[in-house]
């Protein structure tokens, strides 16, 4: 079982940190696998479209090797990227040293090491924890966020084609109607978004369905992948935490 769908099941379980084995074990795929997605931006757009982050202080969860930190940087006031990882903390830190208004830290969603509302917008992309069983961590997003921000939650749609199908394939208890429904019974909206992965080299295309999925589930993505792009779908969850007082 590799990392999205094992994640997604360890998300029902009391696991603190969960093994992400993509971007732990193979770093350098990963950031291939970053650059390649969403090329066109189309995630970015509706996240801004959501929740304009410009002049803002941001927050991304599970950060990973901080991929995301410069990209938010480039208009938000401050951002933190928090991973638990301590490797990757370290290629986090590494990435951001030339970033004034970008930093990373060390902790899990369930523990931020942040201050009460001191966040306009809390941003995880397929940031390992955020399904059926992270109330807690969306309780700290709550607490670390300013009245009337955001938290923002980019996961990969389980039930768009081809991807979707190639995660459920990998690991059949996977219920991606259940996840949407508990992040419906938790508030949020929800937006599906089509991102263009697209790359450079046939080779790297491969390396990177190869560290998502299992043996079987990655030659058969292969063999159905021709050339050097393809879409992914992704869902987009929105919640904003209330700006006043909330009367009963
Ligand atoms: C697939 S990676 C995505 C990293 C990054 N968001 C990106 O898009 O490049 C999943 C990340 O979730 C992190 N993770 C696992 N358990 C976590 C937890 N309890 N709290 C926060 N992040 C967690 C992993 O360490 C890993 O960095």
């Amino acid at each position: 079982m590799k990392g999205f769908v094992r994640a997604a099941l360890a998300a029902v379980r009391p696991v603190d940190v969960l093994p992400s084995p993509n971007i732990w074990h193979w770093p350098e795929v990963y950031e291939v696998e970053n650059r390649a997605q969403d090329v066109d931006g189309a995630i970015w757009s509706a996240l801004r479209e959501e929740f304009d982050w410009a002049g803002r202080d941001v927050v991304d969860v599970g950060c990973g090797d901080g991929f995301h930190l410069p990209v938010l940087a480039r208009d938000a006031r401050s951002v933190i990227g928090v991973e638990p990882h301590p490797p990757l903390v370290r290629r986090a830190r590494a990435r951001v040293a030339e970033v004034p208004n970008a930093e990373a830290v060390a902790g899990p969603a369930q523990r931020l090491p942040l201050r009460d509302a001191t966040a306009d917008l809390v941003h995880a992309r397929t940031a390992y924890f955020f399904g059926p069983g992270c109330e807690p961590g969306l309780r700290e997003a709550e607490r670390v966020l300013r009245p009337g921000g955001a938290l923002a939650i980019v996961d990969l749609d389980g039930l768009a084609e081809p991807y979707g199908p190639w995660l459920c394939a990998d690991e059949p208890r996977y219920n991606p109607v259940d996840v949407e429904r508990f992040f419906a019974d938790q508030g949020f909206s929800l937006r599906r978004v089509r991102a263009l992965w697209r790359f450079e080299r046939r080779e790297d295309l491969e390396a990177v369905l190869r560290i998502e999925f299992s043996e079987a589930v990655a030659a058969k993505a292969i063999a159905r992948t021709p050339g050097l792009s393809f879409e992914v779908g992704y869902r987009l969850h929105v919640r904003r935490k209330p700006a006043g007082i909330v009367l009963p």
